[in-house]
């Protein structure tokens, strides 16, 4: 199972030079599962040709609204109704302004008129036309009528200018289309993940720290934003991208992370910690790099501050969740964790197999919950398992 099997995604391509970008969208839909069918406008078909469309896509191109063959097979009406999600990607001002003002002149307006299902644009233009009184209102009215955007990106354009106006990335849109089609289990919630390794640093060059890749953390980040969470993450020192569509705040070392989970732990709703947070830091960081002429050996340690434990000491009503890494006695370790910080579920993983480890895309997972039962979840990509979790503990202490 991908995140957008089973959807009938309607792509709508506009006639910008954004319009090849159009290409990858297709790729990365088809890739997630989604059966996707593209509209192509007249100017859009200056840009880029049906036939590329039609042989990325697998399906059909639809161009003309009167064509006798396209609406045989299937109308105009019925494409609009059996979508899932339409997507108008890239999205000119000339379409902005005439869904905004009503008119349905072609294939695509008309769909959009016609639909019942949630509309995506990713506008894409010139910096200037995007600033334009006239942009700027429709995509204001467009917004609150329930359309949702996703802003283009600022850089160097095609005609030569830099600014806002290039085509927002494609794994970006694709996300949007992730959560605009997700079941909204989480809606309303709050969300802090504390994800990746810490750093505690021993002098300006060396810092201790772990093998902690953050992808299980951002997994459960990513999950709960598409699930409708109002998502804050706390990433230490990970190798990752910020993910889209939340709050990343990036931190260093466990003091940090405390200061920085606790604050957004204030107004949550439930708290993931999945970081690999150090339990020792060096008692204090050399201003200066240390030499090793006059270096003892020794670096003496503190014990850090356990966040997930303090959050359990003043509960409130918010769900608590942990992960525990183990190379042994995975039951009983994690068992005893969830206990001692007064959990309400841990997640618990072999970090010995290299096959669901650190670095791996992949995890299989024991869910122990505070009220006694488990949940085994089969070895599946990190976001598998991150949605399946997210089910498990909406399910028993987040009741829509
Ligand atoms: N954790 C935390 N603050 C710390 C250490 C751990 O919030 N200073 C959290 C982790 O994010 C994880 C859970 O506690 O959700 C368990 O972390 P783990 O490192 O497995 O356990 P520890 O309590 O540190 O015990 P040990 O290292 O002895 O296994």
């Amino acid at each position: 199972m991908t995140t957008l099997s089973g959807k009938e995604i309607v792509l709508g391509v506009t006639g910008g030079i954004a319009a090849y970008k159009a290409c990858e969208i297709v790729r990365a839909l088809r890739k997630d599962g989604a059966d996707v069918r593209v509209i192509l406008t007249a100017s859009g078909a200056r840009f880029i040709t049906p036939l590329t469309l039609q042989t990325l896509s697998k399906n059909p191109v639809y161009t003309d609204l009167f064509d006798l063959i396209t609406e045989s097979e299937i109308g105009h009406i019925s494409l609009a109704q059996r979508a899932n999600l339409l997507m108008i990607a890239p999205a000119t001002a000339n379409i902005l302004g005439k869904i905004r003002g009503g008119i349905a002149d072609d294939m695509l307006s008309t769909v959009v008129m016609a639909t019942a299902a949630p509309v995506l644009l990713a506008p894409a233009m010139n910096s200037r036309m995007y600033a334009s009184p006239a942009v700027r209102e429709n995509v204001e009215v467009l917004r609150e009528r329930g359309f949702t955007f996703v802003e283009p990106d600022e850089g160097e354009l095609a005609c030569g200018t830099v600014g806002p106006g290039r085509l927002a990335d494609t794994e970006k849109i694709v996300e949007m289309a992730r959560i605009l089609l997700a079941e909204k289990i989480l809606a309303g919630k709050r969300v802090v993940v504390g994800a990746g390794p810490t750093a505690e640093d021993i002098d300006p060059v060396r810092f201790l720290t772990n093998r902690s890749s953050g992808k299980m953390g951002f997994a459960m980040a990513v999950a709960a934003r598409r699930f409708g969470a109002d998502v804050t993450l706390v990433a230490g020192p990970a190798r990752l991208p910020d993910p889209p569509f939340m709050k990343t705040v990036r931190v260093r070392s466990a003091k940090e992370m405390m200061g920085a989970v606790g604050k957004a732990a204030e107004t949550a709703d439930a708290v993931v910690m999945a970081a690999a947070v150090a339990d020792f830091r060096p008692e204090s960081a050399a201003s200066q790099k240390i030499k090793k002429e006059t270096f003892d050996g020794r670096i003496p340690l503190v014990p850090t501050e356990d966040i997930l434990a303090s959050l359990g000491r003043s509960r409130g009503n918010r769900v608590l969740v942990g992960f525990a890494a183990e190379t042994n006695d995975l039951a009983g370790n994690a068992v005893d964790k969830m206990r001692r910080k007064n959990l309400d579920a841990i997640v618990a993983n072999d970090v010995s197999r290299p096959d669901i480890g650190f670095e791996s895309d992949s995890n299989e997972v024991r869910v122990y919950f505070s009220d006694g039962t488990a949940l085994d979840l089969a070895m599946a990509a990190k976001d598998a398992i991150a949605s399946a979790v997210w089910r498990a503990v909406c399910r028993k202490f987040l009741p829509g």
